[in-house]
């Protein structure tokens, strides 16, 4: 369900001169990283996701600028805004997700559970929703 999300605080290496994030398996997050990706020059106004996931398991950070990512489990949707670059959204697996109020210059990093696997991609909606009653 959308309360299995959570959101992890990343430790801050702080320094005057700018500070430092490090994410390392085995350590903040419950999965280990097998990809790293990241979504940046996004025109205003513009969405993304919108699509779930059988098995991949993410940690989504604005590491630059802000979002919003609405979650659905086929019965409550949740708006998260993030917007700090220590901070990160656990994403476990069977959630339908849309990103948009992307703010100028921001950059969505990703770190993943899985290789990139088309077959992994729940892409229309009333699939995702037999997938749930089906799991329920
Ligand atoms: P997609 O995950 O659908 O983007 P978003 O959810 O942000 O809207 O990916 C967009 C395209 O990029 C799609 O054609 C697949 C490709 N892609 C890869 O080839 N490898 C990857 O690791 C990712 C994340 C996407």
């Amino acid at each position: 369900t959308v309360y299995d999300c959570s959101i992890i605080e990343l430790p801050r290496i702080d320094n005057p001169s700018g500070n430092i994030t490090v994410v390392s398996n085995c350590s903040q997050i419950p999965f280990d990283i097998k990809r790293v990706y990241y979504l940046y020059d996004v025109p205003s106004g513009e969405a993304r996701g919108g699509h779930g996931h059988y098995k991949l398991q993410q940690l989504i950070v604005a590491a630059s600028g802000s979002f919003d990512i609405i979650i659905d489990d086929g019965n409550v949707k949740r708006s998260i805004h993030l917007s700090r670059p220590n901070v990160g959204l656990f994403m476990p697996p069977g959630l339908w997700r849309e990103l948009n109020n992307f703010s100028s210059g921001s950059i969505c990093l990703v770190l993943a559970s899985e290789e990139y696997l088309a077959k992994d991609y729940i892409r229309d909606y009333p699939t995702f929703l037999e997938f749930k009653n089906y799991r329920n």
